[in-house]
């Protein structure tokens, strides 16, 4: 591997690599205004949602490379401390990144780039119309460490539009259409392929509980051994016998005698169609069956 370290190889080249391996990172569409109400809109990737009760919000206006200067977005914070953060979604790329062009102080970006303003309700700063979640946010606190403004805010009140939401008015993420940042020109686009579902496990047994023949199979993944170890139990002896005597199981067997296959090369080529099946389970029971008992 290679090994950097931000001291010697310098604060900017640093960034370069870790911008583009911490990633895809959420985007803050950041709409602040002065103290004469002029409104600025920005975008942030130094940006998450990190605390649940206060909701609080953190995103990171650093200074100017340029000139070490503070970007607008925290001047306007230091005159008024609220926020509204919009979230991007693919079809406002284009317009969320002509937004971060360096405009006069003063310059409405929302006109710049033509999104919509729409009046908040607790909060002075307008929200983008075009985004479906949108949150108003009072600052707690500022923190500057080095070039970084640490912006820490508390979400007052969230808005999310119909067209992302379930009969049940919860956010159905293959409605969203979620975009975000990743190193130099790169983006990621959160829909399609792109997006799955890994069930939570409760107490899964273990990888290190899975026998030797099973951590280390040449078919097996890290992903397919992640599946496996999450599974709560591990399947007593008699019903590892039965499954080996079903009629399936014994066709298998046969199959791999007729083809003079390793059985347990096809038991585990078996196990992983399972595994892409959801079918952990049965895969496991698969695996288990040319280990041998104790007892035997
Ligand atoms: C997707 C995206 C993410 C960005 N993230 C950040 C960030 O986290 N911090 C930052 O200082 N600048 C970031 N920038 C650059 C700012 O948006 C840019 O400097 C902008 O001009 C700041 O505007 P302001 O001076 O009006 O606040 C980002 C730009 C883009 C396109």
């Amino acid at each position: 591997m290679k090994s950097v370290a931000p001291a010697t190889l310098g604060s900017r080249a640093f960034y370069k690599y870790m911008t583009a391996a911490v990633a895809p990172r959420p985007i803050a569409l950041a709409s602040t205004v002065d103290k004469y109400g002029r409104v600025n809109l920005s975008p942030f990737s130094f940006f998450n949602y990190v605390g649940i009760d206060p909701p609080i919000i953190v995103f990171s206006p650093g200074r100017r490379g340029r000139d070490n200067s503070y970007k607008d977005t925290a001047l306007n914070l230091t005159e008024v401390p609220e926020v509204v953060v919009n979230m991007v979604t693919f079809d406002m790329v284009q317009q969320m990144s002509l937004s971060s062009a360096e405009y006069e102080r003063g310059v409405n970006e929302f006109e710049k780039v033509g999104f919509t303003m729409l009046p908040a309700e607790q909060v002075k700063p307008p929200r983008v119309a075009e985004s479906p979640a949108q949150f108003e946010c009072k600052v707690l606190e500022t923190k500057e460490i080095g070039t970084m403004v640490l912006v820490i805010a508390e979400v007052v009140l969230a808005h999310f539009a119909e067209s992302i939401l379930d009969e049940n008015g919860q956010i159905d993420q293959t409605r969203t259409d979620w975009v975000a940042r990743m190193g130099g020109d790169w983006y990621a686009r959160a829909s399609g392929d792109a997006i799955f579902e890994v069930p939570r496990p409760q107490h899964g047994i273990g990888v290190d509980a899975l026998p030797e023949s099973v951590r280390h199979s040449k078919l097996l993944t890290g992903n397919d051994l992640g599946m496996l170890g999450g599974l709560t139990e591990f399947p007593a002896r008699e019903e590892i016998r039965a499954f080996g005597a079903t009629v399936a199981m014994l066709n298998l067997r046969e199959e791999a005698r007729l083809g003079c296959q390793y059985l347990p090369d096809v038991l585990h080529a078996h196990a992983k169609k399972l595994l892409k099946q959801g079918e952990t389970a049965t895969a496991l029971l698969t695996l288990l069956l040319p280990e041998p008992f104790s007892d035997e």
